[in-house]
């Protein structure tokens, strides 16, 4: 018993040299920073994280047959929530707590000390060649470029993964480099989670990420005044390329007309998805502190997929979500309401909480 006070002052003196302030909950306010702020070896260390994931044993391979690893958990579960996480008012508070869940796991699967980095891929996109050129995609320090160059009669061959016909699309087939070149996916594309082992594709369009992922685009969402027209702004306006902003604009910027990150189920199989929904939850969470009082309680939307303001099918019977609404994640981590997930800096138990760079 008399070690229990020196050990109790040594722990409290570590963790103030490795952490920041503690949050209500225990753990450290991890600190969310964007990927080319952060040095070589921390971005080595995250897609090692990563990739460590891939070759770790999974816990829902009973409940998902195509599940390999503990990547794929997460992967799986995106695909079986799809239909309620979408074109809905829980899609932001569900994936802030989804990401928040994979985070946690590569801390406690993997050793992997930072946060999620995030993608601004409106630094990229400032030209219709600029995005191919971004630092994200680099060889040794990213996560890989674009996808082989596929001509149209090969492209045809393959699954269409975009909802909408993508323009101007670069690449097509399988990232040859990068950490991820050579890394099959599991699952996908489309809904099922059957084993269907396949090379991660990509097909960029910097034509439409110049469209789609544009900083006026944000400093519009920026100043929107209320939660719903936030929200469409992020999912989509309307069923076309224009209605298309930040959200479709970074999974089909990289995923085109045949890459993963298109894939409404298994997009996750990229493991760019992480950032590119770590800056999209950057931007809600900048939305909310312009008027903090207000914003840390405003939710509302449909809690049906297709349902108004997203009934471009026809009217579907809905109810708008209330901060009760709950966030299920399966084997994954704990059931929350959206109440629990609206301060990042005071998130769930099973969780770190977080602030952005
Ligand atoms: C999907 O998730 C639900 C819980 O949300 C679970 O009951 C069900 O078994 C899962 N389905 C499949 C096919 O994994
Ligand atoms: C594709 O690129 C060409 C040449 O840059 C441009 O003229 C055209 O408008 C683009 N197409 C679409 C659909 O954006
Ligand atoms: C990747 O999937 C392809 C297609 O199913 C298969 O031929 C190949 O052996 C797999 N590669 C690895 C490394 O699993
Ligand atoms: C940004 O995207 C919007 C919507 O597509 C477009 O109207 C605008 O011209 C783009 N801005 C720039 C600077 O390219
Ligand atoms: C916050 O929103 C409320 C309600 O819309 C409004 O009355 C208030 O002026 C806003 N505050 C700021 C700082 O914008
Ligand atoms: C949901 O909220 C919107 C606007 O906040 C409102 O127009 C709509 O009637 C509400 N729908 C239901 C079913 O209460
Ligand atoms: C959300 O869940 C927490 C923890 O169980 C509970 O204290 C809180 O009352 C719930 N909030 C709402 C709005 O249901």
């Amino acid at each position: 018993m008399q070690l229990l006070p020196t050990l109790s002052v040594a722990v409290a003196a570590l963790a103030q040299l490795t952490a920041a302030a503690p949050t209500a909950n225990g753990s450290p306010v991890l600190v969310r920073h964007e990927w080319r702020t952060l040095s070589k070896v921390q971005q080595l260390e995250y897609l090692s994280a990563v990739k460590c994931m891939q070759n770790t044993p999974p816990r829902t391979k009973a409940l998902y047959s195509g599940v390999q690893n503990r990547y794929d958990d997460f992967v799986a579960l995106h695909i079986n929530m799809t239909d309620q996480i979408h074109f809905v008012g829980q899609f932001l508070p569900y994936h802030r707590g989804l990401l928040a869940l994979f985070e946690a796991d590569l801390k406690n699967t993997c050793g992997y000390k930072g946060a999620v980095p995030y993608w601004d891929w409106s630094l990229d996109s400032t030209s219709v060649d600029s995005f191919a050129q971004s630092p994200i995609f680099d060889a040794t320090y990213g996560f890989g470029g674009n996808g082989q160059y596929l001509t149209d009669a090969e492209k045809a061959l393959l699954v269409d993964t975009a909802a909408l016909v993508i323009p101007n699309t670069t690449g097509g087939g399988c990232v040859t480099t990068g950490p991820f070149a050579n890394v099959n996916a599991s699952m996908g594309p489309g809904s099922s989670t059957d084993y269907t082992p396949h090379c991660l594709r990509r097909d960029f369009s910097g034509d439409f990420a110049s469209q789609s992922l544009n900083s006026s685009l944000v400093d519009i969402i920026l100043s929107t005044p209320d939660f719903l027209l936030l929200d469409r702004r992020f999912q989509s306006l309307e069923l076309d390329l224009a209605g298309v902003w930040i959200h479709g604009g970074g999974h089909f910027s990289v995923g085109g007309n045949t890459g993963d990150m298109s894939d409404m189920w298994s997009s996750p199989s990229d493991p760019l998805f992480w950032s590119h929904h770590a800056m999209l939850d950057n931007v809600w969470n900048q939305w909310q502190r312009l008027n903090w009082t207000v914003r840390k309680a405003e939710i509302t939307g449909p809690d049906t997929m297709w349902a108004y303001p997203y009934n471009y099918f026809g009217d579907v019977p809905y109810k708008n979500i209330t901060l009760a609404f709950e966030l299920a994640y399966g084997q994954l981590g704990e059931t929350v309401n959206i109440s629990q997930v609206m301060d990042t800096t005071n998130m769930p138990c099973d969780v770190n909480s977080y602030t952005y760079a």
